[in-house]
Protein backbone atom coordinates (compact mmCIF):
# COMPACT_ATOMS: atom_id res chain seq x y z
CA UNK A 1 0.00 0.00 0.00
CA UNK A 2 1.51 3.64 -0.55
CA UNK A 3 2.79 5.59 2.15
CA UNK A 4 1.60 3.09 4.70
CA UNK A 5 4.40 4.72 6.66
CA UNK A 6 1.93 7.86 7.33
CA UNK A 7 -0.46 5.36 9.92
CA UNK A 8 2.82 3.62 11.21
CA UNK A 9 4.66 7.20 12.36
CA UNK A 10 1.67 8.46 13.51
CA UNK A 11 0.94 4.97 15.79
CA UNK A 12 4.52 5.80 17.11
CA UNK A 13 4.41 9.12 17.81
CA UNK A 14 0.66 8.13 20.04
CA UNK A 15 2.93 5.40 21.48
CA UNK A 16 5.47 7.49 22.42
CA UNK A 17 3.21 10.35 23.90
CA UNK A 18 4.27 12.71 21.56
CA UNK A 19 1.07 13.17 19.11
CA UNK A 20 1.15 16.93 18.58
CA UNK A 21 -2.12 18.17 18.13
CA UNK A 22 -3.57 21.95 17.91
CA UNK A 23 -6.04 23.64 20.34
CA UNK A 24 -8.15 26.37 18.68
CA UNK A 25 -7.77 29.51 21.15
CA UNK A 26 -10.88 31.49 20.80
CA UNK A 27 -9.57 34.77 21.87
CA UNK A 28 -5.87 36.75 22.69
CA UNK A 29 -6.13 39.55 24.36
CA UNK A 30 -3.10 40.63 26.62
CA UNK A 31 -2.29 38.14 28.98
CA UNK A 32 -5.36 36.43 28.92
CA UNK A 33 -6.31 33.69 26.96
CA UNK A 34 -9.63 32.46 26.16
CA UNK A 35 -9.97 28.69 25.63
CA UNK A 36 -13.52 26.62 25.82
CA UNK A 37 -15.35 29.24 27.38
CA UNK A 38 -12.43 29.10 29.80
CA UNK A 39 -9.71 32.33 30.89
CA UNK A 40 -6.08 31.63 31.45
CA UNK A 41 -3.03 33.92 32.23
CA UNK A 42 -1.20 33.01 29.42
CA UNK A 43 2.54 32.11 29.49
CA UNK A 44 3.19 30.63 26.26
CA UNK A 45 2.88 33.17 23.90
CA UNK A 46 6.29 35.29 21.89
CA UNK A 47 4.14 38.37 21.79
CA UNK A 48 7.46 39.56 24.41
CA UNK A 49 6.68 43.11 24.54
CA UNK A 50 2.38 42.92 24.90
CA UNK A 51 1.85 44.74 21.22
CA UNK A 52 -0.89 42.25 19.87
CA UNK A 53 -3.74 44.48 19.46
CA UNK A 54 -2.13 47.66 19.92
CA UNK A 55 -4.60 49.86 18.53
CA UNK A 56 -2.14 52.11 17.17
CA UNK A 57 -0.98 49.00 14.88
CA UNK A 58 -3.96 47.87 14.31
CA UNK A 59 -5.26 51.72 12.59
CA UNK A 60 -2.14 51.03 10.55
CA UNK A 61 -3.21 47.56 9.12
CA UNK A 62 -6.42 48.81 8.55
CA UNK A 63 -4.82 52.23 6.82
CA UNK A 64 -2.62 49.66 5.10
CA UNK A 65 -5.35 47.68 3.54
CA UNK A 66 -7.35 51.05 2.24
CA UNK A 67 -3.85 52.13 1.00
CA UNK A 68 -2.68 48.99 -0.43
CA UNK A 69 -4.74 46.43 -0.23
CA UNK A 70 -4.67 42.81 1.99
CA UNK A 71 -2.74 41.42 -0.87
CA UNK A 72 0.46 42.01 -2.72
CA UNK A 73 -0.95 40.25 -5.30
CA UNK A 74 2.48 38.67 -6.36
CA UNK A 75 6.04 38.04 -5.95
CA UNK A 76 8.20 40.58 -5.20
CA UNK A 77 10.03 40.72 -8.66
CA UNK A 78 6.56 41.01 -10.64
CA UNK A 79 4.37 43.69 -9.04
CA UNK A 80 4.41 42.23 -5.16
CA UNK A 81 6.96 45.32 -4.15
CA UNK A 82 5.36 47.98 -2.87
CA UNK A 83 5.63 50.98 -1.50
CA UNK A 84 4.76 49.38 1.85
CA UNK A 85 7.91 47.63 1.80
CA UNK A 86 9.95 49.89 0.61
CA UNK A 87 8.93 52.34 3.52
CA UNK A 88 9.46 49.02 5.79
CA UNK A 89 13.23 48.02 4.36
CA UNK A 90 14.02 51.33 5.03
CA UNK A 91 12.40 51.37 8.38
CA UNK A 92 14.35 48.16 9.51
CA UNK A 93 17.40 49.55 7.93
CA UNK A 94 17.64 52.60 10.04
CA UNK A 95 17.00 50.80 13.23
CA UNK A 96 19.83 48.48 12.66
CA UNK A 97 21.97 50.64 11.16
CA UNK A 98 22.49 47.65 8.13
CA UNK A 99 22.82 49.07 4.32
CA UNK A 100 20.21 46.90 3.32
CA UNK A 101 17.23 44.80 4.42
CA UNK A 102 14.88 42.00 2.53
CA UNK A 103 11.60 40.99 3.73
CA UNK A 104 10.59 37.48 3.66
CA UNK A 105 7.10 35.96 4.43
CA UNK A 106 8.30 33.99 7.66
CA UNK A 107 11.42 33.74 9.60
CA UNK A 108 11.61 30.07 8.80
CA UNK A 109 11.34 30.72 4.77
CA UNK A 110 14.35 33.71 5.71
CA UNK A 111 16.66 31.09 7.11
CA UNK A 112 16.08 28.46 4.99
CA UNK A 113 16.14 30.83 1.66
CA UNK A 114 19.34 32.33 2.47
CA UNK A 115 21.30 29.35 3.41
CA UNK A 116 19.60 27.46 0.76
CA UNK A 117 21.14 30.38 -1.51
CA UNK A 118 24.74 30.35 -0.14
CA UNK A 119 25.10 26.28 0.26
CA UNK A 120 27.41 25.81 -3.02
CA UNK A 121 30.06 23.38 -2.86
CA UNK A 122 32.81 25.54 -1.27
CA UNK A 123 30.63 26.57 1.43
CA UNK A 124 31.21 25.31 4.93
CA UNK A 125 28.25 25.92 7.60
CA UNK A 126 29.04 26.08 11.28
CA UNK A 127 26.32 25.64 13.13
CA UNK A 128 25.29 26.02 17.05
CA UNK A 129 23.98 22.78 18.54
CA UNK A 130 20.49 24.14 19.50
CA UNK A 131 19.96 26.23 16.07
CA UNK A 132 16.50 26.57 15.29
CA UNK A 133 14.98 23.91 12.79
CA UNK A 134 14.98 26.16 9.59
CA UNK A 135 18.57 26.91 9.88
CA UNK A 136 19.48 23.12 10.24
CA UNK A 137 17.28 21.97 7.45
CA UNK A 138 18.20 26.01 5.50
CA UNK A 139 22.15 24.24 6.15
CA UNK A 140 21.65 20.86 4.98
CA UNK A 141 19.47 21.63 1.51
CA UNK A 142 22.15 22.38 -0.29
CA UNK A 143 25.53 21.19 -1.80
CA UNK A 144 27.19 22.65 1.49
CA UNK A 145 29.17 20.93 4.43
CA UNK A 146 27.61 21.18 7.75
CA UNK A 147 29.44 21.19 10.68
CA UNK A 148 27.57 21.78 14.46
CA UNK A 149 29.60 22.91 17.84
CA UNK A 150 28.80 22.33 21.04
CA UNK A 151 25.78 24.90 22.24
CA UNK A 152 28.05 28.23 22.97
CA UNK A 153 31.14 26.67 23.01
CA UNK A 154 33.55 28.85 21.07
CA UNK A 155 36.69 26.83 21.94
CA UNK A 156 35.48 23.41 20.16
CA UNK A 157 34.51 26.15 17.37
CA UNK A 158 37.20 27.79 17.12
CA UNK A 159 39.35 24.56 16.97
CA UNK A 160 36.82 23.39 13.99
CA UNK A 161 37.49 26.23 12.25
CA UNK A 162 41.34 25.93 12.42
CA UNK A 163 41.09 22.84 9.99
CA UNK A 164 38.41 24.82 7.25
CA UNK A 165 39.37 23.59 4.22
CA UNK A 166 36.84 25.80 2.19
CA UNK A 167 36.61 29.20 1.06
CA UNK A 168 33.40 29.79 2.62
CA UNK A 169 32.56 29.80 5.50
CA UNK A 170 29.13 30.53 7.17
CA UNK A 171 29.08 30.58 11.29
CA UNK A 172 25.34 30.30 12.16
CA UNK A 173 24.01 31.29 16.16
CA UNK A 174 20.60 32.87 17.76
CA UNK A 175 21.05 35.71 19.49
CA UNK A 176 18.38 34.68 22.01
CA UNK A 177 18.04 30.96 21.89
CA UNK A 178 14.46 30.02 21.57
CA UNK A 179 14.08 27.21 23.86
CA UNK A 180 16.69 27.94 26.73
CA UNK A 181 16.49 31.97 26.69
CA UNK A 182 20.62 32.24 26.89
CA UNK A 183 22.62 34.28 25.16
CA UNK A 184 25.47 33.89 22.12
CA UNK A 185 28.12 36.00 22.76
CA UNK A 186 27.87 37.99 19.71
CA UNK A 187 31.16 39.80 20.19
CA UNK A 188 33.21 36.81 21.12
CA UNK A 189 31.56 35.20 17.71
CA UNK A 190 31.89 38.18 15.17
CA UNK A 191 35.61 37.97 16.98
CA UNK A 192 35.83 34.64 15.85
CA UNK A 193 34.55 34.94 12.38
CA UNK A 194 36.56 37.93 11.49
CA UNK A 195 39.39 35.94 12.74
CA UNK A 196 39.10 32.87 10.22
CA UNK A 197 37.86 34.92 7.27
CA UNK A 198 34.07 33.96 7.70
CA UNK A 199 30.66 35.42 8.36
CA UNK A 200 28.46 35.59 11.08
CA UNK A 201 24.24 34.75 10.13
CA UNK A 202 22.79 35.57 13.36
CA UNK A 203 19.09 35.18 13.89
CA UNK A 204 17.83 37.31 16.36
CA UNK A 205 14.34 36.06 16.41
CA UNK A 206 13.97 36.33 19.74
CA UNK A 207 16.34 39.35 20.51
CA UNK A 208 14.69 42.14 18.69
CA UNK A 209 12.36 44.52 20.19
CA UNK A 210 13.66 42.79 23.65
CA UNK A 211 17.65 43.47 23.75
CA UNK A 212 18.96 47.03 23.18
CA UNK A 213 18.23 49.80 24.26
CA UNK A 214 15.49 50.58 21.36
CA UNK A 215 15.07 46.79 21.00
CA UNK A 216 17.44 46.54 18.14
CA UNK A 217 17.95 42.96 19.11
CA UNK A 218 21.89 41.89 18.96
CA UNK A 219 22.83 44.31 16.57
CA UNK A 220 23.15 46.95 19.74
CA UNK A 221 25.89 44.54 20.92
CA UNK A 222 27.96 44.52 18.22
CA UNK A 223 27.25 46.60 14.89
CA UNK A 224 29.13 44.82 12.74
CA UNK A 225 27.43 41.45 12.33
CA UNK A 226 27.26 40.21 8.75
CA UNK A 227 23.97 38.94 8.45
CA UNK A 228 20.94 39.19 11.00
CA UNK A 229 17.66 37.40 10.54
CA UNK A 230 14.53 38.36 12.72
CA UNK A 231 11.36 38.09 12.25
CA UNK A 232 8.20 39.93 12.84
CA UNK A 233 5.98 36.93 14.62
CA UNK A 234 7.33 37.45 17.67
CA UNK A 235 8.30 40.31 19.93
CA UNK A 236 7.08 42.52 16.76
CA UNK A 237 3.45 41.25 17.01
CA UNK A 238 2.85 41.19 13.08
CA UNK A 239 4.54 38.75 10.83
CA UNK A 240 7.18 37.79 8.09
CA UNK A 241 10.76 37.97 8.79
CA UNK A 242 13.92 40.15 7.11
CA UNK A 243 17.13 39.75 6.52
CA UNK A 244 19.84 42.96 7.42
CA UNK A 245 23.02 42.61 5.49
CA UNK A 246 25.17 44.34 2.97
CA UNK A 247 24.42 45.57 -0.32
CA UNK A 248 26.22 42.88 -2.59
CA UNK A 249 24.48 40.08 -0.08
CA UNK A 250 20.94 41.90 -0.68
CA UNK A 251 20.93 41.60 -4.27
CA UNK A 252 22.51 38.31 -4.58
CA UNK A 253 19.46 36.98 -2.91
CA UNK A 254 17.02 38.73 -5.06
CA UNK A 255 18.66 36.97 -7.70
CA UNK A 256 19.01 33.81 -6.12
CA UNK A 257 16.71 32.86 -3.00
CA UNK A 258 14.00 30.78 -4.67
CA UNK A 259 12.30 31.68 -1.01
CA UNK A 260 12.05 34.76 -2.26
CA UNK A 261 11.91 34.44 -5.63
CA UNK A 262 8.94 32.35 -5.96
CA UNK A 263 7.08 33.54 -3.42
CA UNK A 264 3.66 36.10 -3.34
CA UNK A 265 5.21 39.07 -1.58
CA UNK A 266 4.30 39.75 2.09
CA UNK A 267 1.15 41.59 2.62
CA UNK A 268 1.65 45.20 2.04
CA UNK A 269 -0.92 45.99 4.84
CA UNK A 270 1.09 43.72 7.20
CA UNK A 271 4.10 46.17 6.35
CA UNK A 272 2.70 48.76 6.60
CA UNK A 273 1.66 47.87 10.44
CA UNK A 274 5.17 46.12 11.23
CA UNK A 275 6.41 49.61 10.36
CA UNK A 276 3.88 51.36 13.03
CA UNK A 277 4.82 48.79 15.38
CA UNK A 278 8.76 49.18 15.36
CA UNK A 279 7.73 52.86 15.98
CA UNK A 280 6.57 51.88 18.98
CA UNK A 281 9.18 49.52 19.86
CA UNK A 282 12.02 52.10 19.42
CA UNK A 283 10.19 54.57 21.55
CA UNK A 284 8.14 52.32 24.28
CA UNK A 285 11.02 51.76 26.68
CA UNK A 286 9.01 50.59 29.63
CA UNK A 287 7.99 47.77 27.62
CA UNK A 288 11.41 45.86 28.21
CA UNK A 289 12.28 47.31 31.36
CA UNK A 290 8.91 45.69 32.45
CA UNK A 291 10.17 42.36 31.31
CA UNK A 292 13.37 42.89 33.35
CA UNK A 293 11.90 43.48 36.29
CA UNK A 294 9.09 40.91 36.14
CA UNK A 295 11.69 38.11 34.83
CA UNK A 296 13.56 39.35 38.45
CA UNK A 297 10.34 39.05 40.78
CA UNK A 298 9.93 35.19 38.68
CA UNK A 299 13.36 34.05 39.40
CA UNK A 300 13.33 35.72 43.34
CA UNK A 301 9.36 34.09 44.17
CA UNK A 302 10.36 30.61 42.40
CA UNK A 303 11.52 27.75 44.84
CA UNK A 304 15.71 27.76 44.77
CA UNK A 305 15.57 24.13 44.14
CA UNK A 306 13.95 24.70 41.07
CA UNK A 307 16.63 25.23 38.05
CA UNK A 308 15.70 28.20 35.86
CA UNK A 309 18.37 28.55 32.76
CA UNK A 310 19.59 31.99 33.65
CA UNK A 311 18.09 34.46 31.23
CA UNK A 312 18.51 38.27 30.30
CA UNK A 313 15.30 38.02 27.59
CA UNK A 314 11.58 36.76 28.09
CA UNK A 315 11.79 33.40 27.75
CA UNK A 316 12.45 31.70 31.06
CA UNK A 317 13.00 27.90 30.62
CA UNK A 318 12.79 25.66 33.06
CA UNK A 319 14.53 21.81 32.66
CA UNK A 320 11.53 19.03 34.32
CA UNK A 321 13.72 16.38 32.03
CA UNK A 322 11.07 13.70 32.03
CA UNK A 323 8.48 14.15 28.98
CA UNK A 324 5.46 12.83 31.04
CA UNK A 325 6.23 14.74 34.43
CA UNK A 326 6.87 18.02 31.95
CA UNK A 327 3.15 16.70 30.16
CA UNK A 328 1.58 16.71 33.48
CA UNK A 329 2.53 19.77 35.60
CA UNK A 330 1.55 21.48 32.58
CA UNK A 331 -1.83 19.77 33.07
CA UNK A 332 -2.18 21.03 36.52
CA UNK A 333 -1.61 24.28 35.99
CA UNK A 334 -3.64 24.26 33.33
CA UNK A 335 -5.88 23.31 35.81
CA UNK A 336 -5.31 26.56 38.12
CA UNK A 337 -5.93 28.80 35.03
CA UNK A 338 -2.65 29.15 33.66
CA UNK A 339 -1.53 28.16 30.02
CA UNK A 340 1.97 27.09 29.69
CA UNK A 341 3.22 24.61 27.47
CA UNK A 342 5.31 21.24 28.39
CA UNK A 343 7.94 21.47 24.95
CA UNK A 344 9.65 18.04 24.23
CA UNK A 345 11.65 16.14 21.83
CA UNK A 346 12.13 16.70 19.28
CA UNK A 347 11.57 20.36 19.74
CA UNK A 348 14.59 20.34 22.36
CA UNK A 349 17.11 16.86 23.04
CA UNK A 350 16.05 14.01 24.94
CA UNK A 351 15.48 13.95 28.24
CA UNK A 352 15.56 17.64 28.55
CA UNK A 353 11.47 18.31 28.37
CA UNK A 354 10.86 21.44 30.16
CA UNK A 355 8.24 24.14 30.87
CA UNK A 356 9.31 27.56 28.57
CA UNK A 357 7.71 30.43 30.82
CA UNK A 358 7.47 33.73 28.78
CA UNK A 359 7.21 36.80 30.62
CA UNK A 360 5.97 39.35 28.39
CA UNK A 361 5.09 43.54 29.23
CA UNK A 362 1.47 42.57 29.42
CA UNK A 363 2.06 40.61 32.47
CA UNK A 364 1.69 42.62 35.89
CA UNK A 365 3.06 41.65 39.14
CA UNK A 366 0.30 39.34 41.02
CA UNK A 367 0.29 37.26 37.33
CA UNK A 368 3.75 36.49 37.99
CA UNK A 369 3.62 35.88 42.09
CA UNK A 370 0.41 33.89 41.15
CA UNK A 371 2.66 31.53 38.29
CA UNK A 372 5.57 31.47 40.85
CA UNK A 373 3.55 29.89 43.39
CA UNK A 374 1.49 28.03 41.41
CA UNK A 375 4.75 26.36 40.01
CA UNK A 376 6.31 25.46 43.27
CA UNK A 377 2.89 24.17 44.36
CA UNK A 378 2.53 21.58 41.64
CA UNK A 379 6.28 20.85 40.70
CA UNK A 380 6.99 19.82 44.48
C1 LIG B 1 14.96 30.99 16.47
C2 LIG B 1 13.84 31.02 15.49
N1 LIG B 1 14.12 31.24 14.19
C3 LIG B 1 13.15 31.26 13.27
C4 LIG B 1 11.84 31.07 13.60
C5 LIG B 1 10.80 31.07 12.55
O1 LIG B 1 10.15 32.30 12.48
P1 LIG B 1 8.67 32.38 11.90
O2 LIG B 1 7.77 31.94 13.00
O3 LIG B 1 8.49 33.79 11.49
O4 LIG B 1 8.62 31.44 10.75
C6 LIG B 1 11.51 30.86 14.95
C7 LIG B 1 10.10 30.74 15.40
O5 LIG B 1 9.37 29.90 15.29
C8 LIG B 1 12.52 30.80 15.92
O6 LIG B 1 12.26 30.55 17.18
Amino acid sequence: MAFEFIAEQLAQQKLAHRLRQRQCIAEQQGAKLFYQNKEYLNFSSNDYLGLNQHPEINDAFHEGIRKFGASSCSSSLVTGFSYAHQVLENTVCEWLNKPRCLLFNSGFSANHGVLHALATDQTQFWLDKLSHASLIDGAFSGKAKVKRFLHNNYDQLEQLLMQKKLPNNLIVSEGVFSMDGDRADVNALQNIAKKYDSWLYLDDAHSLGVIGDKGQGSTSINPDIDIVMATFGKAVATSGAFIACNEELHDFLINFSRHYIYSTAMSPANAWATNKSIEIIQREHWRREKIAELSALFSSTLDPEIELIPTSSSINAIVIGDELKALEIAQKLKAKGIWLTAIRPPTVPNGTSRLRVTISASHNLQDIKSLAENINKVIH
